[in-house]
């Protein structure tokens, strides 16, 4: 009955253009994917620093002892699933040279074994850092969708031995080589005194819903004590972040200390989860990560979380599907993952033509985990209002949305330089 009412008025104040004056009920038509700001329908958040006794966190010692965890473990058991202990991570050295890229670059390629007992779980990491630069140098971490090879046009990358996305029935050719260098400005980065880490999220797991049949969820389930389903996909590809993160530590020409986590899309979200979860990684950057990334899962503009969990099932543990149709029941919101960063540099960025990622959703999201900031004494962004395209804000959380269509370019990279030089006093 209460229902029948709440959609009535719903169905008014909808059917006027009054969405914005609407009652703020815990959920909006789930089925309905809205484009049009002036429906979004009023929401309340949880407050990221009430404790469960009533009372609001005033310390960061309090965030960091009881409220972080508390909310960390929320984000395992309703979105993301467990998050796996380290594993003693091996590697060797599969091919160096101390001349790549015309003289520019160190470049190298790692094998890493993920399972002790033997060699046939591994994930292969390829690496560029600046040639003259003295000392352990900083470096952005990124998994990539479609093999090594196609980060750059450079003969010697090994082409990758998986299935790639988005079909997993072709393997990296040749052809291959650098078709996704847009991405990925390596020289440029280089240039700026940073480094670049990446591998393919296939070697972690096969972006499919079989993808966990063959991938780290099973192959390492006993290793891990963690079910196939106690994860997702996410969380699959973020463990494998980490496991890489293990590898730099070791590396001694890499400053482990400073670590740029990124990702696009739901490598985006993969690397705010990776970042939540593993707090050696210095700074987080989302590109466009949308849903079940930076976007407040409970203002209906974009992808919502019932359309995620139908098109991508297996990305989440199986009771993010049970707030289908009462994401206000969700015992978090996407701010709060993002406080999980804190005191951590953030940037978060979105672009002007990706409606589906929710712009506003993501740039609102920064705003509200601003306040776990405060209590480090560190200034989010600054503002509540929303920046004009192609104008960057913030401060130790930064933000921006660009003109474009959904992707990494080179603007969002140039930022990211900015924003980690300033983080870490490169010159
Ligand atoms: C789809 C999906 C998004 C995701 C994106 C991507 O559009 O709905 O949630 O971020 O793919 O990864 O490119």
């Amino acid at each position: 009955m209460i229902t029948k009412k709440k959609n009535l008025i719903r169905f008014i104040c909808l059917s006027f253009g009054l969405g914005t004056i609407m009652p703020a009920f815990s959920q909006f038509p789930s089925d309905t994917i809205n484009l049009n700001e002036s429906r979004v329908i009023p929401y309340t958040l949880p407050d990221v620093l009430r404790m469960t006794d009533g009372t609001r966190v005033k310390t960061a010692g309090q965030w960091m002892n009881v409220q972080r965890p508390f909310i960390y473990h929320l984000f395992e058991e309703n979105i993301y699933g467990r998050f796996p202990p380290a594993v003693p991570v091996r590697y060797r050295v599969r091919e160096s040279d101390r001349d790549a890229l015309g003289g520019l670059a160190i470049r190298k390629q790692v094998r890493l074994f993920l399972n002790p007992g033997d060699t046939t779980v591994f994930a292969d990491v390829l690496l560029y850092l600046p040639k003259n630069k003295k000392g352990p140098v900083p470096v952005f971490l990124g998994l990539n969708f479609n093999g090594n090879a196609t980060i750059i046009n450079d003969p010697s990358v090994f082409l990758s031995e998986r299935l790639v996305f988005p079909q997993y029935r072709i393997r990296n050719t040749d052809s291959s080589r650098g078709t996704k260098s847009s991405r990925w400005p390596v020289k440029e980065i280089l240039s700026n005194g940073m480094g670049i880490v990446t591998a393919c999220y296939s070697d972690f797991e096969e972006d499919r819903p079989e993808g966990w049949r063959t991938g780290i969820r099973t192959t390492l389930q006993d290793l891990l004590k963690t079910k196939p389903d106690e994860w997702g996909a996410i969380g699959a590809w973020a463990w494998g972040l980490s496991r890489i993160m293990d590898y730099l530590e070791k590396d001694k020409e890499v400053n482990a200390g400073k670590v740029a986590v990124m990702g696009l899309s739901r490598l985006g979200k993969t690397a705010l989860w990776a970042g939540a979860s593993d707090t050696r990684f210095g700074i987080v950057i989302s590109n466009e990560s949308g849903e079940g990334g930076a976007a407040l899962a409970r203002r209906w503009y974009g992808e919502t979380v019932k359309k995620i969990n139908t098109s991508f099932p297996y990305w989440f543990v199986s009771k993010y599907k049970t707030y289908n149709d009462e994401v206000g029941a969700l015992p978090v919101d996407q701010h709060e993952l993002l406080a999980l960063i804190a005191p951590r540099p953030l940037y978060v960025a979105s672009a002007e033509n990706d409606q589906w990622s929710d712009p506003k959703g993501e740039f609102l999201s920064a705003v509200h985990a601003a306040p776990v900031y405060a209590l480090f004494g560190k200034q989010g962004l600054g503002t509540d209002i929303m920046p004009a395209v192609n104008h960057p804000i913030g401060h130790r959380i930064a933000y921006h949305i660009r003109t474009g269509i959904h992707d990494i370019t080179f603007y969002d990279w140039e930022q990211y330089i900015k924003f980690a030089k300033e983080q870490w006093g490169i010159k």
